[in-house]
């Protein structure tokens, strides 16, 4: 049957969804629990995978193995397209790792060889994402292409380069890595993250003082899609 899986990188993420997880089983894997239950009445596999790509495609791939057949990402992230603020949300078309660099061998930049140079997120789940995120109040929602890496980006110029080199909205740290998974799975999957700061000097900052509370918009978002999954 269908399995809807919802990740998080960070606790702030997915607290507020796992506290509210009915018959919750929690299934015990190295380096990572997922928590099986009903969110809504919606059976799901809900779990906090951990920061950074190698823990994002570690938990993707568990996931897959209890049966996942669709997974949402949420979290935050930082702001990359210039109209992007602190609080609004971006639902991705499509994800790429910024951090790939295979252009010595004459492969374009952020393309793992024979791969894919982005990975594309489901129509559908998209569609629902933008509808969801219309109904949480004082949000912003945008659709735009992920860009991940193992980096916090704090600077204007990684900015300026995640803009130019590859059309970025947001930048976070994991969900090119569970598209790429799940695309090896035929599995659909959406990230939808919320700005906690702009990935520029003021980031550090702004990702402590903002984090926790904007982390909140994007589960809204994933509480609002569960009525129409
Ligand atoms: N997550 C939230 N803000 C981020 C940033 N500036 N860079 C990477 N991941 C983030």
């Amino acid at each position: 049957g269908a399995m809807l899986a919802i990740i998080g990188a960070m606790d702030e993420e997915i607290e507020v969804l796992l506290a509210d997880l009915q018959a919750r089983e929690d299934l015990t894997f190295p380096g990572v629990t997922l928590h099986r239950g009903a969110l809504d009445g919606v059976p799901v596999l809900l779990t906090r995978g951990g920061i950074g790509k190698v823990n994002a495609a570690m938990t993707t791939t568990y996931l897959l193995t209890q049966g996942a057949t669709r997974i949402i990402f949420t979290g935050v992230a930082g702001g990359v397209h210039p109209d992007l603020k602190v609080g609004d949300i971006v639902v991705s078309t499509d994800c790429v790792q910024h951090d790939v660099d295979v252009t010595a061998l004459n492969y374009p930049i952020g393309t793992v060889p024979g791969e894919t140079p982005s990975w594309a997120a489901d129509p559908i789940l998209r569609a629902v994402a933008l509808e969801a995120a219309g109904e949480v109040p004082g949000v912003r929602a945008l659709e735009g292409r992920v860009a991940s890496g193992d980096q916090f980006i704090a600077s204007r110029d990684e900015v300026g380069r995640l803009w130019t080199a590859f059309g970025a909205a947001c930048a976070e740290m994991e969900g090119a890595a569970v598209a790429q998974v799940c695309a090896k799975a035929g599995v659909p999957f959406v990230v939808i993250r919320s700005v906690s700061d702009t990935a520029d000097q003021d980031a550090q900052v702004d990702y402590h003082e903002f984090m926790p509370q904007v982390a909140r918009h994007a589960k809204q978002v994933v509480r609002g899609m569960l009525a129409r999954l």
